[in-house]
């Protein structure tokens, strides 16, 4: 692949949105160039490039190793560039959007004309969102177009939640990164099937299936998310991802049992890494101890997943035992990925 100079933007995440930034001004000159910019949302970094360009999305699949059969999400500012992405919008999906856009829920929708070939995949919807984010907002607004944006991650790697992830993954490969800080949520949005008769949960995320339930009823879960037998409805949710280098283990059981587990790799050799809440740190006895938020706020365990995960790839061990979590609320996303990560690694007490 080629190699491009990659420019690094420093900007403030309490930008307005309307108004002009020449860090902005810069970044969006290079979209509808057709190149790719990383940039940040509420959720984690997305690799955006201009919705309606092959050439343009081509250098996204193109940077991250994607595998083509992944269709992206398009990032809107305003629903009117909606209204050119898809052929209709459901009642379901307007009700949806009036409570959480801008937010971290992707809606599926019937695709239209005009989007680039390679963002839907080849399928017949499309996946849109509006971040809460005003450095993305500010950047999709002066580019004039939606952004085609996955996660700025290498294929395969935790979605980067700081700039600094970004650069380690793509830099050379992409033409610019936004700087905005840590991003809030830490794992990405829920996406959310409107094209069936009840909306379907794709993939678990930053808006919680009772928090959507609330607003449309009940709302359905795909059955590939509890049944690794199924093929998930969402593709990129068959391919291993999120994974840190060592072999990530999920221990469904007590702290105890956790450190027989790091007692017994130990014992063989092994360089052992545990994954913890901040309160239980200081029981286990590893080589490398990383507390990742607090159990109390699992909001706050989501913050700080893929930056914990990343981190484990600092030292060189060998083998990650993890705590696991309450599948509610953002939980569901927290095991989603962790499960994930672990491409189905659990001991059982
Ligand atoms: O929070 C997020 O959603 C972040 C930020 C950057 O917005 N983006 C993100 O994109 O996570 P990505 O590409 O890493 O994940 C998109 C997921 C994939 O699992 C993909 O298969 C699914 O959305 N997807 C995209 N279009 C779809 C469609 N038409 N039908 C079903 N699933 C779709
Ligand atoms: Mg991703």
């Amino acid at each position: 692949m080629r190699a491009v100079k990659t420019k690094l933007w420093t900007v403030d995440k309490n930008v307005h949105i309307h108004k002009k930034y020449p860090q902005i001004k810069e970044a969006s000159l290079l979209i509808t160039k057709n190149e790719v910019v990383a940039f940040p949302t509420e959720t984690v970094y997305g690799l955006g490039a201009n919705a309606y360009s092959d050439e343009a999305v081509g250098k996204i699949f193109e940077a991250k190793g994607r595998p083509s059969d992944n269709p992206l999400i398009v990032h809107i500012a305003n629903e009117s560039q909606l209204q050119e992405l898809v052929n209709e919008i459901p009642e379901v999906a307007k009700k949806l959007m009036d409570a959480f856009w801008p937010g971290p829920l992707t809606l599926v929708f019937q695709k239209g004309e005009g989007i680039a070939r390679q963002v839907t995949a080849g399928l017949a919807t499309v996946a849109v969102r509006m971040p809460d984010h005003a450095i993305a907002l500010s950047l999709i607004n002066e580019s004039g177009v939606p952004l085609a944006a996955p996660s700025a991650n290498v294929s395969g790697k935790p979605s980067p939640t700081l700039a600094a992830h970004v650069y380690e993954d793509l830099c050379g490969k992409i033409a610019g990164i936004v700087d905005g800080g840590p991003t809030g949520i830490g794992v990405e949005s829920t996406v959310l099937d409107c094209t069936t008769e009840i909306p379907t949960i794709l993939r678990p995320g930053g808006v919680t299936k009772e928090q959507l339930e609330e607003v449309v009823g009940i709302v359905a879960v795909d059955p590939a998310l509890v049944d690794d037998g199924q093929a998930p409805k969402s593709p990129g949710l068959k391919y291993k991802h999120y994974a840190p280098q060592a072999k990530l283990i999920l221990v469904e059981g007590d702290k105890l049992f956790l450190q027989q587990q790091v007692q017994i790799a130990k014992q063989s050799g092994k360089k052992v890494g545990v994954l913890t809440t901040k309160e239980n740190a200081s029981e286990y006895d590893a080589d490398i101890v990383l507390p990742c938020g607090s159990k109390n706020d699992l909001a706050t365990v989501a913050q700080h997943l893929y930056e914990v995960l990343r981190k484990f790839d600092e030292y060189e061990i060998d083998v990650i035992y993890s705590e696991t979590f309450p599948e509610q609320g953002v939980g569901k996303a927290i095991m989603n990925r962790l499960n994930k990560a672990a491409g189905g690694n659990v001991i059982k007490c």
